[in-house]
């Protein structure tokens, strides 16, 4: 069963949205914990637009789950996660104009710079997650990059209306992955609708997931969203886009 990291950016863009101190990200996170979070996502972008290093720091310090640090691979950020621990750093890439990360890393045209990234990470016991689409160069440049782990991007399968070939290269995306002896996560714009598929795919670890629970949250609160989201993740139905579609 794969487990469930909620990623808390968007109750800090909430916050951000008056620069004030509500709500907090921080004290949000015990709720989340409360209703089967596995894990807490944060990313921490070079703008700061919603989580600030304060969030960073305290959440480390205060969750009883663990802390995965989404991050650039640039050197400040490096220097940052080194300091703070976190209990994985998934790299992502990131352009200041954009609404949310739009694609995974381009991790054959950046190797060099994800290799310097991820070796002082992973030597000092961090272990390192590379964001990547399911496609098979991508997936070898991530081994050859010395990360454990991938998180294969679903925001192509989440954006179609006829998902099934999306969810076929996630699924063999996965396989290779495995084979490659990389361990897997997934996530970006998986939502109440359409995560079924992905949490059954075999060998599939942790889903971060983000948007969708912190809308729904709104209406029936932080602890029942990730309940609710829990319940789907543990007791997928496996056919569903073939019974649906
Ligand atoms: N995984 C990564 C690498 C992301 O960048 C994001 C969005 O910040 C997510 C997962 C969560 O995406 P969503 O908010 O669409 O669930």
């Amino acid at each position: 069963m794969a487990s469930l990291g909620i990623n808390l950016d968007h109750i800090a863009t909430v916050r951000q949205a008056r620069r004030t101190v509500e709500p907090d990200p921080v004290q949000l996170a015990i709720l989340a914990e409360l209703g089967g979070a596995d894990g807490i996502t944060v990313h921490l972008r070079e703008d700061r637009r919603h989580i600030q290093d304060r969030d960073v720091e305290l959440l480390r310090h205060t969750l009883g789950s663990r802390l995965n640090l989404e991050m650039a691979a640039t050197k400040e950020m490096v220097a940052t996660a080194l300091r703070v621990r976190p209990h994985q750093v998934t790299l992502v890439p990131e352009r200041r104009e954009e609404v949310t990360t739009e694609g995974g890393l381009d991790v054959v045209r950046q190797l060099p710079v994800l290799r310097q990234a991820v070796e002082p990470l992973q030597g000092e016991g961090i272990p390192v997650s590379l964001f990547v689409d399911a496609e098979v160069d991508q997936l070898i440049a991530c081994q050859a990059s010395g990360a454990r782990w991938v998180e294969l991007h679903t925001g192509a399968y989440a954006n179609t209306a006829s998902p099934a070939a999306e969810l076929a290269r996630l699924q063999a995306g996965t396989r290779l992955a495995r084979a490659l002896g990389l361990r897997v996560n997934a996530g970006h714009g998986l939502t109440y609708q359409n995560v079924e598929p992905v949490a059954a795919i075999p060998a599939m670890e942790e889903l971060n997931i983000g948007h969708t629970i912190v809308a729904r949250a709104l209406a029936v609160g932080l602890t029942n969203a990730v309940h609710q989201m829990k319940a789907l993740i543990r007791n997928p139905r496996q056919n569903l886009l073939v019974t649906e579609g």
